[in-house]
This record gives structure tokens, sequence and C-alpha cells, in this order.
């Protein structure tokens, strides 16, 4: 194994997170970002709807801050949220400053949308596709810097510790510190280590913890699996938020958003035999939070024995819907639907990670030198469910605190300080030992693991738990744990391998903290068991 490089900041992950951070720190040191895919493939370049900010009268800080709350069901950071709230605007003239183009109005201001759990119209967007925009032009910014490297195809496996450097953390080392990272080279599949005065985390989100996704295949929380074996602290995992609206379209993965905008813009939820249904639910209907309208899709669908609900844009003004969503538009003409005659059929899918490393308010996680940001990270903003866009706004603002941070933590270097400290870790940099493995007989056996996994997450801890289907989670998940650790141990080390690891982890971390969580918040809904009415639904 290659020691590659040594670095002043190390960064896993090219969406919105590590790029804007990427952008804030390169002034003041020498940056390596790695990323497991091509550069651009991230959650951040499928984000449809946009990004959520204050900008007009008659908007209020106050207003944005209540509906963070209200979303959040009460277990927000309301310190975290009323910062974010604020600071928007500013992060969001940096955005703009970096190249991203968000739509205006004939008048030449921005052209804000709605989006549910909003009681105001405050997301900016680009179109349809605001993700593909601000990635396409931070990308642009990163290479335009010459103190930003980005290698991908480069596929990080775990973050270095005392442990790897020969130390185990004891009273006299009692912190856990981060020094790089443990990162597979897929062009030359070598392990190599890079170390790094300090490292951000990320890495995005799990979706694929579940069988019905919207996000790409990149998101298997690598970065949470990661900093949970390392002994960081992960908190939230029991509030992952499914989107009510995926396109129906069996087969396809990830599955289509049909952004929360369109409901936004007057689309509205029908049964398959064109009822609507929202009232019974929420006096907000189909522009209700997340949880609920997600909860009420599933309600219906499990009722009625269908196989998903209708959205119904029939109504609107054709002109207006395609200039707003001529990607959506084209997307279900591609598969026959035209939104403007037909109904379009949807169901829920998983979406977004609420919870992941805890950090404090300027991205620090509880292992030194290691800043974790975006998704896979927990600020307290979204608490038991997230306000849509709230998300890309939640990253560009941590970026900016942790960047400072980093700034400022920058001018010491942990890694000869800790040498020097403990000789021992010296003559142990790296210590991965790949000698004596070989690549799995079957892929077989780790596509059908994934699909088992998926399978247990979905049925078991999806949109409605109980007592008795997280049991059963826990007690099929054992299983697949214990197999998969015995084949990594025994395996060459491959990507394919290594998310399988993580997402079995993550799923054990969202199991275990359902498990702890008795009551029914957010988006962690337990219904009694054997009682298959769901009482907060009934009108
Ligand atoms: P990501 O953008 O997912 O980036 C993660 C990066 O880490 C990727 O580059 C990935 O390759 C890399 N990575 C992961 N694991 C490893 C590893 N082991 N080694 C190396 N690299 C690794 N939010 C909003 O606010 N507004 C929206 O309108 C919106 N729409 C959305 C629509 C869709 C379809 C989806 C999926 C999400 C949407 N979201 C939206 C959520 C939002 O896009 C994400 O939460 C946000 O983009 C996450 O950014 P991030 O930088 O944290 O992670
Ligand atoms: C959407 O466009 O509906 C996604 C918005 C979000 O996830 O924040």
């Amino acid at each position: 194994m290659k020691l590659t490089k040594k670095t002043d900041f190390l960064i896993i992950g090219s969406g919105i997170a590590g790029l804007s951070y990427a952008l804030k720190v390169a002034g003041h040191g020498k940056v390596c970002m790695i990323t497991k895919a091509n550069e651009d493939e991230s959650n951040t370049k499928y984000a449809q709807g946009g990004i959520a900010a204050v900008m007009y009268h008659p908007d209020t800080y106050d207003k944005h801050i209540e509906d963070t709350l209200i979303a959040g069901d009460g277990i927000c950071d309301e310190n975290i949220v009323r910062m974010v709230v604020k600071e928007a605007p500013e992060r969001i003239a940096e955005l703009i400053k970096w190249g991203t183009k968000f739509d205006k109005t004939a008048s030449g201001e921005y052209d804000l949308a709605k989006e549910g759990g909003h009681s105001a119209h405050r997301i900016l967007h680009h179109k349809d596709n605001t993700g593909f925009e601000i990635e396409r032009a931070l990308l642009l910014s990163a290479h335009a810097h010459p103190n930003i490297e980005i290698l991908d195809h480069y596929f990080a496996i775990d973050i270095l510790t005392q442990h790897h450097l020969g130390l185990e953390v004891n009273s006299r080392t009692p912190d856990i510190a981060c020094f790089g990272a443990y990162v597979l080279n897929l062009r030359t599949n070598e392990i190599e280590t890079i170390l790094a005065k300090n490292t951000l985390m990320a890495t995005g989100g799990a979706g694929n913890v579940y069988s019905t996704t919207t996000n790409p295949s990149i998101a298997s929380g690598d970065g949470i699996a990661m900093v949970y074996r390392a002994k960081g602290k992960v908190e939230g995992m029991e509030f992952y938020q499914f989107h009510p609206t995926s396109l129906f379209n069996p087969g396809e993965r990830p599955s289509f958003l049909i952004s929360e905008a369109v409901r936004g813009f007057g689309g509205i939820l029908k049964t398959i035999d064109g009822e609507e249904f929202m009232h019974k639910y929420d006096i907000r209907k189909s522009l209700a939070p997340r949880d609920i309208v997600a909860r009420a899709i599933d309600n219906e669908i499990k009722i009625r024995g269908d196989d998903y609900v209708y959205l119904d844009c029939r109504h609107l003004e054709k002109g207006a819907f395609v200039k707003h969503f001529p990607n959506i538009y084209q997307k279900c003409l591609d598969i026959g639907i035209d939104m403007m005659k037909d109904y379009t059929p949807v169901v829920p899918a998983a979406h977004y990670l609420c919870g992941g490393i805890k950090v404090d308010k300027n991205g620090r996680s509880n292992i030194k030198q290691l800043y974790a940001v975006g998704e896979c990270s927990s600020t307290g903003l979204h608490g038991a469910n997230r306000l849509a866009s709230n998300s890309l706004l939640e990253a560009i603002v941590f970026a900016h605190h942790a960047a400072a941070d980093a700034i400022q933590k920058i001018k010491e270097d942990p890694i000869e300080n800790f040498i020097s400290n403990n000789p021992l870790a010296k003559k142990n940099i790296p210590n991965w030992n790949a000698e004596g493995t070989s690549y799995p007989e079957e892929m077989v056996l780790l596509t059908q693991s994934l699909r088992e996994v998926q399978a247990i997450m979905t049925n078991y801890v999806g949109i409605v738990r109980s007592n008795i289907r997280l049991q059963r989670a826990f007690d099929r998940l054992e299983i697949l744990y214990k197999e998969n650790e015995a084949l990594y141990l025994k395996t060459t080390i491959s990507p394919k391998l290594c998310e399988l690891r993580n997402i079995i982890n993550v799923a054990y971390i969202i199991i275990k903290q359902a498990r702890n969580r008795k009551e029914s918040v957010g988006l962690h809904y337990m219904m009694a068991d054997f009682d298959l009415k769901i009482k907060h639904l009934l009108p």
C-alpha cells in the first residue's frame, strides 16, 4: 500500500457540501478532494425543486424559522434553525458569485417557488434541475482554483485514526482523532493512504438502504458508516424522509422524482378513481409537510390495494408549467404520459436522511480534526422531518462555518505533533493487510445480500413501523451482517463489497435508533403492534 500524499484539507465527496467547503478553504492550503464516481455524480446533481431562502417582503425570517420548526416536529435545535435561516441570503449570494444561475421573473426579481410546509414562496430554482446547475457552477470554480485537486474514482474505505496508527485510544490519548483516510484508487485497484491535517466528510445520503429511492447509487451511507466504525457519534438515523411523489415506473432505479414544486404549482393528489384524499389527513392538503403526505399516500395505497396514486396536473397552464418543469414534463412524455392531458402515477420513495454524523455549529464531529457537512451530517436543523429545500441550504451554511473553523486549526500540524509524541505511530503508517484475500467467487453473494437488506428495510423500517417489525428487521439483519463481515475479511476490497458493508452498518444504526425511540415523531411513525389503524391519520 502506498502513502500517496499529505495534504492540508482532505475532502471526501464532491457534492454541494464538499465543493463549497473546498472553495472556502482553498485560499489557506492544499486541498485534496476524492470522490468515488464521476466528479459530478452526487445527490446534489439530481436536486430539482431548489434552495430555500427568505428573499423579499412579505416573507420573513421568522416565518421560515417557524415552518422549519413545525416540519421538524419539535425536535429541531432552534438556535441552529435561526442561524441557517438568517445566513441563507449571504450564502446564496456566494453560490451566485461562483456562477450559479437562478431563474428570474420578467421584472428581474428571483422567481420564487413554493413547496410543502412552506408558508411563503421562497424557493430559488433553476427550472426543475437546480442541483445540476449548482454542481456545474461549483465544479467549474473548483477546477479554476490552483489549490484544489479533484481525484475522481477514488473510493474512501475508512478514516485513519490512532487505532490504525498502532495506538489504541486510552486514558493517555482520550480523544479519537482523524489523520486522513484509506482510499481505493479505482483506476489502479491499489489502496492508498492520504494523510491530512483535517478531513471533511461530505459523502451525502444513504437512500440505497431502501428498495425504492430517488437517490443515485453513490448514496450508500459510506461516510456515516466510516465514522460509526471509528467510534464517532451518529444520531437521528430513525428519521428517513420518504418523498411523497416519485414517478411510478417499475424497474427504474433510481426512481425519478416529481418535484414537490409541482404540487406548489397546483398539482393535486388523487386516488386512481380520481378522488382527492389529502383533505382527510391535513388542512394543507397536497402541500402538507412530507411526512404527512407520504404517510397519507402509503395509507391510501394499502387500504385500497393500489400500487400508486395520481398527481393531477391536467388543469395547469401548459406554457408556464413546461417553462418551470421542462425535464419532468419531458421525462413523463418519454414514458408515454403527457402531464397536461394524463394523470401522473406517483409513489413515495426513500429520499433524504435527516440524521447522520453528529456535529456542532461549526460542523465539527466528536472525532478531532474531522468535520462533516451536508446530508451525511446531523446538525439539528431538520429535527424529525426536513422542510423541503432546506438541505442544499444547510450544506452551504455549514460548509461556511466548518471552513472558517478548519482554517483556524490548520496552523497546527496535528499529524507531526501526534507522531512525535507517539513514536510507535510512525512504524505503523499505514498498516492495512490486503494480502491473502481474493475476489468473491460469485458476485451474486453481494447483489443478493443487498436486495435482502433493502427488502428488510422497506418492509419493516419504512414509512410506518412497529415494535414487531423492528425486531424482525434486527434479527434478519444480524444474519446478513455476520455473512458480510466474514466475506469482507477474506475478499479483496471492492466498492461493491464496501458499499454493501456500509449499507448494512447504516441499516443497523437506523433500526437501533428507531427501536430506542418509542414514540411517534415526525418521520418515525410507530403503530401499535397488531393495530392496523393509523391513529394520526384518522379524521
Ligand atoms: P452529495 O451531493 O450526495 O455528494 C456526496 C459525494 O460523496 C458524491 O460525490 C459521492 O460520490 C461521494 N462519496 C460518497 N461515498 C464516497 C466514498 N466512499 N468515497 C469517495 N466519495 C464518496 N435538496 C434541496 O434542498 N432541494 C431540492 O430541490 C432537492 N431535490 C432533491 C432531488 C433528488 C432527486 C434528490 C436525490 C435529492 C434532493 N435534495 C434536495 C437533497 C439534496 O440534493 C442533498 O441532500 C444534497 O445535495 C446533499 O449534498 P451533499 O454534498 O451532502 O452530498
Ligand atoms: C423536490 O423538488 O421535491 C425536492 C425538494 C427537496 O428534497 O428538498
